[in-house]
């Protein structure tokens, strides 16, 4: 089978890893992919999707498997199965779950998913006086899509009304913010959860927990992400359950209602408050670098996970997850993530240690090869993940990886997985 990948991140490094071990793969391209996917593959540099798309026909590609939102919310999955291809993502339609948030948080409380409470509005005095009515800290987000930075915490009643002027104004977020959604506070913690969805039935992934913040203990900025781990222990088959029933099951049954049945990764931001699951965002693709721990849990074909996903049939797959655990250790260049840095050449220790070689690996993200050689030129340069019979044994290679690695001005957090080891 002959399958592109769509995006030039770690996560789409990590999927191509996945196939690439996958015996019923024989072809993989990546448009525009990075420098080390070509080692798995062929990396395309056609940006049009009306182009990809011939060209996909042309070199009898079986599966289009899209890593990013951008390119779903702008229609790359109806441009797509227009011309009768298949590809595994959700249409510009259902993609609007992430494109926008009022769209997202209306869709919740039309089908009673748990969510923060919220108003939706381009009034800044409706923001206003809502704003009055919440308990400090409140949250602020833009409607549109603002590279996961629309989204404001603020501390004082004050500061989340001048949050709300500055995005209605456009000073924020330019358009994204014409539009606000002013919230609750919920006190909880996160999980990442990933269903894999064919329109009407779905498979869940052993649940992930992120670490946004670019510093250790959770400080600093936030990030797309800067390690993470699978599965945490903060989930039981208790709570599995409860986000299948209140959260996947009505949203999928509520958007085949809604004429826009969901195919694709449901990427479910959760806060689990006093033991309840709430929404706090649907993303409609994998996580960064919550993807690239998942795939190498994934003991059964990836192959038949998204192709059945893309063709739907999902029912008849039996996945099956590894009993282990993976952490993803982020590496990032020296000025992540308030601006880019100066190109930094990478080198990597040969690996000598034969265990290190068996259980952890590289996946790469932000790097380019030039005259054979590899530079750091992306934020997020790759992530190094460790695979483990407990998290602290994967935590441990992942961080053993981190020392092969050596390049001008990289970063990344100490403290990955702690929650999980907290009391271990
Ligand atoms: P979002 O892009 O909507 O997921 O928001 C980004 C981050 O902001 C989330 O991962 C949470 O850490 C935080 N957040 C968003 N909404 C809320 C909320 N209602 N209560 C608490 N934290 C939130
Ligand atoms: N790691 C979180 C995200 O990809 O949005």
């Amino acid at each position: 089978m002959n399958v592109l990948i769509i995006g030039s991140g770690g996560r789409e490094y990590s999927i191509g890893l996945a196939l690439h071990k996958d015996p019923k793969v024989s072809k993989i391209y990546f448009a525009p992919g990075n420098g080390m996917s070509d080692t798995l593959g062929e990396n395309v540099s056609i940006t049009d999707y009306d182009e990809l798309a011939d060209f996909a026909a042309e070199k009898r590609v079986d599966l289009t498997i899209v890593g990013p939102e951008a390119p779903l919310v702008d229609g790359v999955v109806d441009i797509f199965k227009a011309k009768g291809l298949t590809i595994f993502g959700p249409s510009a339609d259902a993609a609007r779950l992430e494109g926008s948030k009022i769209f997202m948080k209306n869709f919740l409380k039309k089908y009673g998913v748990p969510t923060a409470r919220y108003v939706e509005t381009e009034d800044f005095a409706e923001a206003s006086d809502f704003i009055d009515t919440l308990q400090a800290p409140i949250v602020v987000k833009a409607d549109g899509l603002c590279a996961g930075k629309g989204v404001i915490i603020a501390e004082s009643h004050d500061a989340a009304k001048e949050a709300a002027r500055d995005m209605l104004s456009g000073a924020s977020f330019g358009d994204a913010g014409k539009a606000i959604i002013v919230e609750e506070y919920l006190d909880g913690y996160e999980l990442s959860l990933f269903a894999i969805c064919d329109g009407k039935d779905y498979k869940v992934l052993p649940a992930a927990q992120d670490h946004k913040r670019l510093l250790d203990g959770d400080k600093g900025p936030n990030t797309g992400g800067m390690g993470a781990y699978a599965p945490t222990p903060l989930i039981d088959e208790t709570l599995y359950a409860k986000i299948r029933e209140r959260i996947i099951e009505p949203t999928l049954s509520g958007m085949q209602e809604e004429g826009m049945p969901y195919e694709g990764v449901l990427f479910i931001g959760v806060m689990v408050v006093d033991g309840a699951p709430k929404v706090l965002e649907y993303n409609v693709r994998f996580g960064d670098p919550e993807c690239e721990i998942l795939m190498p849990l994934i003991e059964s074909s990836v192959f038949d996970l998204f192709y059945k996903a893309a063709t739907k049939s999902l029912e008849s797959l039996d996945i099956r997850i590894a009993d282990k655990y993976a952490v993803g250790v982020v590496m990032a260049s020296k000025h992540y993530p308030y601006k880019s840095s100066v190109p930094a050449e990478i080198i990597v220790d040969e690996v000598v240690l034969e265990e290190l070689r068996e259980k952890a690996h590289i996946s790469w993200a932000g790097v380019t090869k030039e005259d054979g050689k590899l530079f750091a030129t992306g934020g997020r340069v790759l992530v190094c993940v460790g695979i483990g019979a407990s998290i602290a044994e994967a935590r441990d290679l992942a961080y053993l990886m981190t020392g092969q690695v050596h390049f001008a001005g990289k970063k990344f957090r100490k403290d990955i997985a702690y929650q999980a080891l907290a009391d271990a």
